[in-house]
């Protein structure tokens, strides 16, 4: 079911004074569309998660579920949470200890008062749908996170929810089992074809999920797309050093304009941008200008670039297949993620900074 957020704010009262914990948050997420809210800690994610659930009251903006009202701009309306048809997984899975794996999934069906023959059938599919079937009686504390995460998941789904809401659902799992439960959920989600708001501040899990992403800062959308789109074209430095294995460089660096080109001053160097680089840069005006280039787009390129940038490698960082460098040139260090595993700290390298693959901000831009 289609999920719309209109100018959505939430202020707390608290001992602190008010905390505006949502700013005028405006979402479309499309039926069965996966939807991943991403931003650091503290930013809002679960608030509007649980705005979304109608476990909290909007102090501004109307919600909508499946063309539904479910909490209107004058605050006359608004359907509380076991109406509006929603399944909830949190970081911390709630299971019952004394009750069997069964009987923990069967739980929402048994309070919505279903036939017993019913019920055996829809936990038998959620189980197998899962891959948990063959611990259908063991009790919670029999098993490992992932399997005790994926029950709670089982739960959720076994009612057939209009939207399925995910707050930060992996955080306690180890490093392994949460790459592969990523993989499950995503595999699930398809699969069920249930539209889903996921809340995460680990970027891998949102880009690696997502079919669009909000990303958020105190409070406020500070930009929406797919993960192609946030991680190609950042809106803001924010944006730029959030997504990405590894944070972009942003490095404030003067623009000259010299015989009709835009150009870069890296060090001694000069590198002449790209028309549409140059456009860009004009339009920020060329004061004041961050650059930003992903360590993964500069290359070693060990004297035989066509745009030599010379620098001294001052840290390797062995991540295994590939090596994060620290590359100082004159005032300025670039971090360039390699598979050369030949530099050594100390040696003198020859960078190749594409022109194309270059990012402008406006420096002092905010979200
Ligand atoms: N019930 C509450 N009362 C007061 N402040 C709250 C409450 N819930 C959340 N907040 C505040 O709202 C902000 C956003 O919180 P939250 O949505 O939990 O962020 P996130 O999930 O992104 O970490 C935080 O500053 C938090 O302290
Ligand atoms: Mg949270």
């Amino acid at each position: 079911m289609r999920l719309v957020l209109s100018d959505v704010g939430k202020t707390f009262l608290s001992l602190r004074g008010p905390v505006r914990a949502v700013r005028d948050v405006t979402l479309a997420i499309g039926e069965g569309e996966l939807f991943v809210l991403l931003g650091p800690s503290g930013c809002g994610k679960s608030t509007v998660l649980n705005l979304a659930a109608g476990l909290v009251k909007p102090t501004s903006g109307e919600i909508r579920l499946g063309g539904r009202v479910v909490a209107s701009r004058d605050g006359k309306v608004f359907v509380p949470p076991k109406e509006r048809n929603v399944a909830m997984v949190f970081q911390s899975y709630a299971l019952y200890p004394h009750l069997t794996v069964f009987e923990n999934i069967a739980f929402p069906l048994r309070v919505a008062g279903e036939k017993k023959g019913d019920i055996g059938h829809a936990v038998a599919q959620a189980g197998k749908t899962l891959g948990i079937s063959d611990i259908l009686q063991a009790r919670p504390a029999e098993l490992s996170g992932g399997q005790r995460q994926r029950v709670a998941i089982a739960r959720a789904i076994v009612r057939k929810p209009a939207l399925f809401l995910l707050d930060e659902p992996l955080s306690n799992l180890d490093a392994g089992l949460r790459a592969s439960t990523r993989g499950e959920l995503k595999r699930l989600q398809r699969e069920l074809g249930v539209t889903t708001l996921y809340v995460t501040h680990d970027q891998t899990e949102a880009m690696t999920l997502g079919d669009r992403i909000a990303l958020l800062r105190d409070g406020a959308v500070v930009q929406t797309g797919t993960p192609r789109d946030l991680y190609e074209r950042p809106e803001t430095p924010f944006a730029a050093s959030f997504i990405g294995s590894t944070p972009m460089n942003l490095l404030k660096i003067p623009v000259l304009e010299e015989g009709g080109n835009a150009v870069l001053c890296l060090g001694e160097t000069r590198l002449i941008l790209p028309p549409g680089q140059a456009a860009r840069v004009r339009r920020l005006g060329t004061a004041g200008i961050l650059f930003g280039i992903r360590p993964e787009h500069v290359r070693i390129a060990r004297g035989t670039a066509d745009r030599p940038v010379t620098g001294t490698v001052t840290s390797v960082e062995d991540l295994g297949r590939e090596s994060l460098l620290q590359v100082r040139m004159g005032e300025m260090s670039l971090s360039v993620l390699t598979g050369d595993k030949t530099v050594r700290e100390g040696e003198t390298v020859v960078l190749d900074i594409p022109p194309e693959e270059a990012h402008f901000f406006a420096e002092g831009n905010g979200p």
